[in-house]
């Protein structure tokens, strides 16, 4: 059925160039995420921060990203991801400039504010605007990429801390990010509209003319009509957000961003020294190894985008998510072990490190990539911000409760908690989540509006 057809030309060098480029926006999320821990122990000495206030330049930035994922969804599909890029990027460079220089609490509280408005809708907009320029056949590892720039945007900042501790240089520790940003503002400048976006305005020939330039000529024709044919298919408006059948697709989104979160993996990111210290390690000691846990990371990371469009999205995260609940299983058992000099230590790094591995084999960049993948052209941009709102929403609950549920529950029963709940996240993927790979987003939709069930 010629309707129905899932039609996606090659790719050619450029898509790989634009993916890279835009993955800036990932680059940027990761180091800001993971910059604040260190950089807080020399800004309480020199600004003489209370815990209370310590506790609000870190989360600040939580905040900043639930209004970025509110407001950049609804703009992109208004005024284009190209532009929301850009913005996303001036924001990232006033942010991080503004807080290099903060004269007081308050000036770095509002600037954590600033970045974490850029956080929040660069993780939306890169996967979209990569999801949507790429053709089927490789979108899965193109849409990661974004995932892998933010685990070395992370270690990044680990090292950036790691290095600048000595000079105590906690300003240029968070001014720095303002160089990428800088060259993903100008990089964005250069690229094009995604071909999809063009469509959903009637700008068709512009639309041609980006296929044109992203895919080998053969299908280009084939593409385009596609494209046009579901976005002809279409309410205009928000109404679709509202649509029945448009409901498994949000169900899908909500549900893994809210697992991504409250499955633990930002106590690791953010208090991997903290959870090592108590196991006896030293503070050397212990940031070495979240050295290690970041670049386990990464390198897991790349072996995701090599197996995302071979394997498949359901595989991948099935397979992780089980990694995960034994990692934390294991982790929760190396803490009720008595401290034998160094062995609990050892032991705690192997398990965040096959913890961390796990989830970034799955759930780190399969959530980003599916809610890029499974939503309808129009409103695209909207339901994403619903999924990234919850996620940041998760985000931020988990940071802000972590340290009392060790208080309350010791370390023990709160890895057991994140267990059961990843228990939860596997029951979740394994009955409700579609399989999306080697399908064109139009297909996606088509099968989304007539009920196909393809896991
Ligand atoms: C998550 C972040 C997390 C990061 C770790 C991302 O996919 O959204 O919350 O810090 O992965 O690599």
């Amino acid at each position: 059925m010629a309707g129905t057809t899932s039609v996606s030309g090659s790719a050619n060098r450029f898509v790989y160039l634009i993916a890279g480029v835009c993955a800036l926006g990932g680059l940027l999320f990761g180091y800001d995420i993971g910059v604040i821990s260190g950089a807080l122990l020399f800004i309480r000495e020199d600004l003489a921060l209370s815990p209370f206030l310590q506790s609000v330049v870190v989360s600040g930035l939580l905040v900043g990203a639930v209004v970025g994922a509110l407001v950049g969804g609804p703009l992109s599909d208004r005024y284009g991801r190209r532009r929301t890029v850009m913005l996303a990027a001036l924001i990232f460079v006033l942010g991080a400039i503004g807080a290099g220089l903060s004269p007081s609490v308050g000036a770095l509280i509002a600037f954590r504010f600033v970045l974490g408005l850029g956080v929040g809708l660069a993780s939306l907009i890169v996967p979209l605007y990569i999801s949507e320029v790429s053709p089927a056949n490789v979108r899965g590892g193109l849409v990661s990429l974004n995932q892998l720039m933010i685990t070395i945007g992370i270690l990044a900042a680990y090292l950036v801390n790691f290095a600048l501790a000595e000079s105590e240089a906690w300003r240029w520790m968070l001014g720095l990010a303002a160089i990428p940003a800088v060259i993903l503002g100008v990089g964005m400048f250069f690229l094009p509209e995604t071909p999809r976006w063009l469509v959903s305005k009637n700008l068709t020939e512009r639309a041609r003319s980006v296929l044109r330039r992203t895919r080998g000529e053969e299908r280009v024709d084939e593409e385009l009509a596609d494209i046009e044919r579901v976005e002809s298919q279409e309410e205009e408006g928000l109404d679709e957000l509202r649509a029945p059948w448009v409901r498994p697709a949000l169900i899908v989104g909500v549900g893994l961003a809210i697992f991504q979160q409250i499955t633990g993996i930002n106590t690791i990111i953010y208090y991997a020294p903290t959870i090592l210290e108590e196991t006896g390690f030293g503070a050397s000691a212990s940031i070495l190894a979240t050295v290690g846990v970041g670049v386990v990371n990464v390198l897991l990371t790349v072996v995701a985008i090599w197996l995302v469009d071979r394997v498949g999205r359901r595989p991948l995260l099935l397979f992780g998510i089980i990694g995960m609940i034994v990692s934390l299983i294991l982790l929760g058992l190396a803490f009720i072990l008595p401290a034998l000099s160094g062995v609990v230590g050892i032991l705690a790094t192997v398990c965040l490190m096959l913890y961390v591995a796990s989830f970034a084999v799955s759930l780190g960049p399969v959530f980003w990539l599916l809610i890029s993948e499974i939503y309808p052209l129009k409103i695209r941009g909207s339901a994403m911000s619903v999924a990234t709102i919850a996620n940041w929403a998760s985000n931020f609950v988990v940071a802000l409760t972590f340290l009392s549920l060790v208080q309350l529950l010791g370390q023990t029963a709160t890895f057991w908690l994140y267990a059961l709940v990843s228990i939860g996240a596997w029951f979740f993927v394994y009955f409700l989540v579609p399989e999306t790979k080697g399908r064109s987003l139009e297909k996606i939709e088509d099968d989304l509006r007539n009920n196909v069930v393809t896991t």
